[in-house]
């Protein structure tokens, strides 16, 4: 996938396709944080094609705290940028920020988490289906364990999240009716590897030493890697003794999923600007207006897709 869009963004600025027009465009890009492996590769993704096409990428990293986030906002629009790209940590709270850039006539573009905001307060929203991402970690689950009695804890992403509130959503979706299957322990751990394997330590001591843990459903691969760190330090081999499913498609995944000690990934896209600016540039040049939700494609990766050599295609851009 890395090699594609590498592809892509060469041949489009060979073509010269859009980047002349984009000339001196000034955006603003409010970031969460670094939290994990795949916001890494968000954000190299967008420093990349914000370079490709000639824009001036003003950076801000939020840290994960909100106030961040709105402070920066609010500095774009005093600074009138062309547009704002907001990575929103949660999903409530953003009315008044939104209002402000919607006043000064700046377009904003959600990328991958959504608000739950009025949609006229920004232009359009970048993201996958997280809902059915979390259904297809579940139908994975269900599908594996074939009718055995299965315990599942699971790693929950940023608390008021939008990924976090939905990949729930479609995992209990997924297993309502399979009464083989329970959700057993649920806690956040934050969508970072050290808190996933300190969360897993707990569930590991509350549930016999792991051994009446039949699988993890973590909201993110961070939390999976961590958690199998865990697993291995309490003796138990994670991936057979304990099932591991989660979300995102990062090379450490893809290595874990080599070495038989992750079980299944739902790939979600680091390569959400790229259809933010694609609508902005058709939204500068003649007013159109994009959809509202532009979805990103996700799907299932087992150890029989070829994890080695996913990790050898992700691996270059070091996330
Ligand atoms: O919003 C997307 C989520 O945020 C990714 O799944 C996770 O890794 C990141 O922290």
């Amino acid at each position: 996938m890395t090699r594609k869009i590498l592809l892509a963004s060469a041949a489009a600025l060979a073509l010269g396709s859009g980047a002349a027009m984009a000339q001196d465009r000034v955006i603003g890009f409010s970031q969460i944080g670094s939290e994990s492996g795949w916001r890494a590769a968000e954000t190299t993704l967008t420093r990349m094609q914000a370079e490709e096409r000639g824009y001036d990428l003003r950076f801000s990293d939020a840290q994960q705290r909100q106030e961040n986030q709105i402070a920066a906002i609010r500095s774009f629009v005093a600074q009138g940028v062309d547009a704002i790209l907001l990575a929103p940590v949660v999903a409530t709270g953003w009315d008044s920020v939104l209002q402000e850039a919607h006043e000064a006539e700046i377009p904003v573009v959600l990328l991958d988490r959504m608000v739950d905001s009025d949609p006229s307060l920004y232009l359009t929203a970048v993201g996958s289906d997280l809902v059915h991402e979390g259904e297809v970690a579940g139908q994975w689950l269900v599908d594996e364990v074939a009718g055995e009695e299965c315990r599942v804890v699971e790693l929950q992403g940023t608390t008021g999240s939008s990924p976090a509130i939905d990949r729930k959503t479609g995992f209990e979706q997924a297993i309502a009716g399979h009464d083989n299957i329970q959700i057993v322990r649920s806690q956040t751990g934050d969508f970072t590897r050290a808190l996933g394997k300190e969360v897993m330590e707990s569930f590991i001591q509350a549930e016999n030493g792991g051994r009446d843990i039949c699988a993890l459903y973590a909201h993110n691969d961070d939390m999976a890697v961590g958690a199998i760190q865990a697993i291995k330090e309490a003796g138990l081999t994670p991936g057979e003794d304990i099932l591991i499913v989660s979300i995102d498609a990062v090379p450490d995944i893809f290595a874990a999923m080599a070495a038989g000690e992750a079980n299944a990934t739902v790939e979600l896209t680091p390569n959400m600007a790229g259809p933010a600016f694609d609508a902005l540039e058709a939204f500068w040049a003649d007013g159109t207006e994009p959809e509202k939700f532009i979805q990103t494609e996700s799907r299932l990766y087992t150890q029989a897709d070829d994890p080695a050599g996913e990790y050898e295609a992700r691996k270059d851009l070091g996330y």
